[in-house]
């Protein structure tokens, strides 16, 4: 993934604004800066109410359990198809680790802005400390700061862009990533099963299993009705891991049409299929579109493990799920695509349905 950053040469506008910044300055005032202001807000249907649906839940240690596994394995497969989204409990993540991810993210986030600006994202960059997805000085703009840094292949890393401060951060998001890995790993031999698809073409396409991880800090907002904390879109790569560095909830997905809130259960990573799955799995696996909102008092942090593909490859449905519904396409084209996109929802991904 390191080296298709490098091939993709996305233009982004470069923004030397921290929102933590912002937040903290316009404190005392509660007014947002226009940039940030989103009308579209309140013409979005009424997000249903949090006891309407409950997000299924998969749990590891019963997909592993030869007596459960045909059981949670149905319910993996549905929850993929219905919802494209779950919460993975007894993952299997030591809890040691987990906690010191926890701290160590916070820790850095909590960190004057000159010294998280050591690892400030370049010009043109992807990785390091700012902002994504800014293609104007125009556009409105998501209430959160971000690291985001390619993190697997391990020898691909770019050491640069990872904080040193704190000091155990880089072997903690190490560590941290690779137990990640492992997880998406058997996750993917437990899809590949429940398609009733051959384990090695699956797996062959996320070999190696590159990753990278967007780490979110989300600002409170007194108007917090008024801002985004991330746009609604779809993840752009196979599969998503979402941690939740403390207990506010802000993510919502798109079912049905209407905006559902996530009530993330204490330690459980949230899973959701990407729009490389989707393809792969030729329309049955679903990439729903979500997005974040703000905590008008509480900051908000969160790390999103994106699993891609091995690079280069052509991404095109496997050949014994029927016809295809989608387009092969090269994988430096598909990743050049999604960013050129500019994060409109689905609209990238239907672009490429037959
Ligand atoms: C993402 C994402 C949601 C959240 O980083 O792609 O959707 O709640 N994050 O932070
Ligand atoms: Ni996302």
């Amino acid at each position: 993934m390191a080296e298709a950053f490098d091939e993709i040469k996305v233009a982004f506008v470069c923004l030397e604004e921290s929102v933590q910044a912002v937040a903290a300055t316009i404190h005392d005032s509660g007014e947002v800066p226009e940039r940030y202001i989103r009308p579209e807000i309140d013409a979005d249907p009424v997000i249903a109410d949090a006891g309407s649906y409950t997000l299924p839940t998969i749990d590891m240690s019963r997909l592993i359990n030869p007596e459960f596994s045909q059981e949670e394995l149905a319910k993996l497969g549905s929850a993929c198809e219905h919802w494209g989204f779950f919460q993975l409990v007894n993952h299997g993540v030591d809890q040691v680790l987990s906690q010191q991810i926890k701290a160590d993210v916070s820790e850095f986030f909590s960190l004057p802005l000159e010294e998280k600006s050591a690892v400030a994202i370049p010009p043109n960059g992807m990785q390091g400390f700012g902002h994504h997805f800014v293609f104007s000085k125009e556009q409105k703009l998501d209430w959160v700061d971000l690291l985001f840094l390619a993190t697997r292949p391990v020898e691909e890393r770019s050491l640069d862009f990872w904080p040193k401060k704190p000091c155990t951060f880089r072997e903690t998001l190490h560590k941290y990533t690779t137990e990640l890995a492992n997880v998406t790993e058997l996750l993917f031999r437990f899809m590949a099963e429940d398609l009733g698809v051959d384990h090695e073409a699956l797996l062959g396409t996320f070999k190696g299993l590159p990753q990278s991880v967007r780490i979110n800090y989300y600002p409170p907002c007194r108007q917090a009705d008024k801002v985004l904390g991330l746009s609604p879109h779809t993840d752009g790569i196979g599969m998503t891991l979402l941690l939740h560095v403390n207990d506010v909830q802000g993510l919502q997905i798109r079912k049905d049409g209407e905006w559902f809130s996530v009530q993330a259960l204490p330690g459980a990573l949230v899973v959701n299929i990407g729009d490389v799955l989707e393809i792969i799995t030729n329309g049955k696996y679903k990439s729903i579109e979500h997005q974040a909102v703000i905590n008008p008092e509480k900051e908000r942090i969160t790390i999103a493990a994106f699993h891609s593909v091995h690079l280069p490859c052509t991404i095109g449905p496997l050949q014994e799920l029927g016809d295809p519904r989608y387009k092969a396409i090269d994988g430096f084209e598909y990743t050049k695509g999604y960013f050129a996109a500019k994060l409109e929802g689905r609209r990238y991904l239907e672009s490429l349905k037959l």
